[in-house]
């Protein structure tokens, strides 16, 4: 039988050593013994973007980037999109198993109970000019949440870690909204307990001067299934950012305010802000071969478009495509749909994308949705970030019970000068 291990030999010393394989995986310290000499460090690994490091071993969220295949706990997200609600998954997510009728209504009825924030908090996105990117007001409010549970720093007390993980769900939604009601000028909405998680969301948005707010229900079906689609992701830019600052026992206030602003890069979760701008830039199908000359020579990218893990079509944009349609149905056509159809066709069809296997993702069609339901594009990464929040929080959970996690500290190959002496301010050049 062939043997779980591999053999290296180290030709600057002629030496040969026997690394065991374990999971597809070797470990990295396993590598220190090899040394040129005795006073030689070791080797190391050189990974820039750690596109080949398994950081963690992890049991939430399982990604098949070549067959196109996403599972939380081992779920299609096909089936939690068509059968679940966003605190359904949510639970799912951060506990390993679809709650039991009572678990489910005990849990609802619970996070239904925290969607409330400080007045501090109002009050400190109120502080912020009228103009200010809703996703800069969302990272911080959130890390201030930290300043109003000081207790929350206590991350080995279950009976905290718990308390912690329902507020921080609770209230992302609350913070959320308003912070677009800022943006709008608007007074806010307080959430609403008669609502599922996502009505009340859609009230504290939407709710003008009506005195009773029903939530269409196509629309609030519809947000239920993009929030399912970004509960998770296993070890992307974002979800990395919270398992570091979590691995040196900061609170998770402070966590989860990092891995926001890891989501606010336009290469993550502010692609689909991007998208928009880019099909409105566009303006119209016949523009759109002209736009993929331009991608093709190097003048920008197309937004929407690759992704580090699927090298094919992202389940979650099949599914993301379906709902824009049922949206379109109730708020009416929208002509960027034309423009992101015509554009995907032509990038399926044309070979600088198929040779480099770039497909649709995520971000492509959710703009669209959200634009359809009048939201801003600078809110589209917030709204990444709410449901988002449940992966950071279920990837933290495990990251501190995971007794092989350490405080997350890479090497690095250091290419600076060699020691010198310091040069007083008169004698330099
Ligand atoms: N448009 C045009 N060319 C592209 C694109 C694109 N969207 N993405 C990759 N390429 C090209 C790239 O120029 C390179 O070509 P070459 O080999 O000739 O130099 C090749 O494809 C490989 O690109 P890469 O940058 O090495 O691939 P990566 O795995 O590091 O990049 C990515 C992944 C998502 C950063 C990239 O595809 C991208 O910038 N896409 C647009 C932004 C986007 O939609 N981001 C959302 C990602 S999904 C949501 C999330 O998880 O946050």
């Amino acid at each position: 039988m062939a043997k779980e291990t591999l053999t290296i030999t180290d030709n600057r010393t002629g030496q040969t050593y026997e690394l065991p394989i374990h999971m597809g995986t070797i470990r990295a310290m396993d590598l220190r013994q090899i040394k040129a000499n005795t006073a030689d460090f070791g080797l190391m690994t050189y990974d820039p973007g750690l596109t080949n490091t398994a950081s963690t071993k992890s049991a939430i969220t399982y990604i098949d980037g070549d067959k196109g295949i996403l599972q939380y706990r081992g779920y299609p997200i096909e089936q939690l999109a068509e059968h679940s609600t966003f605190l359904e998954t949510a639970f799912l997510v951060v506990y390993g198993e679809l709650p039991t009728a009572a678990e489910r209504q005990a849990w609802e009825f619970e996070i239904s109970r925290h969607t409330m924030v400080h007045t501090n908090i109002q009050n400190l996105i109120q502080t912020f000019r009228y103009d200010a990117h809703p996703m800069s007001v969302f990272i911080s409010a959130v890390a201030s949440l930290s300043t109003l549970y000081p207790d929350s720093r206590n991350i080995t007390d279950p009976e905290i870690m718990r308390l912690q993980i329902v507020r921080m769900i609770a209230k992302v939604a609350t913070i959320a909204a308003y912070t677009y009601r800022h943006n709008m000028g608007w007074p806010i909405n307080r959430p609403d307990d008669g609502l599922s998680y996502v009505g009340s969301f859609l009230r504290m948005m939407f709710r003008m001067t009506e005195v009773h707010y029903e939530p269409h229900p196509v629309l609030e079906r519809a947000l239920n299934i993009l929030f399912i689609l970004h509960v998770d992701h296993e070890q992307n830019c974002s979800t990395t950012v919270m398992r570091t600052i979590g691995s040196s026992q900061a609170d998770p206030y402070s966590a989860l305010a990092g891995a926001a602003a890891a989501l606010y890069g336009p290469l993550h979760g502010a692609a689909n802000e991007a998208v928009l701008r880019m099909l409105e830039q566009i303006g119209s199908p016949e523009n759109v071969p002209a736009f993929i000359e331009k991608v093709k020579r190097g003048e920008g990218r197309l937004m929407g478009f690759g992704h580090r893990i699927y090298k094919n079509y992202d389940p979650r944009c099949r599914i993301i495509k379906k709902t824009a349609e049922e949206v379109f149905e109730v708020t009416g056509h929208n002509k960027l749909l034309d423009v992101a159809l015509e554009l995907e066709m032509a990038a399926l069809n044309d070979d600088y994308f198929i040779s480099r296997n770039l497909y649709p993702n995520v971000d492509f069609y959710s703009g669209l949705i959200y634009r359809a339901m009048n939201l801003p594009a600078n809110l589209f990464t917030v709204m990444f970030a709410v449901p988002r929040t449940v992966g950071w929080i279920a990837q933290w959970v495990e990251m501190l019970k995971d007794p092989e996690q350490k405080l997350a500290r890479p090497r690095q190959v250091y290419t600076g000068p060699d020691v010198r002496n310091y040069v007083p301010l008169d004698r330099r050049g």
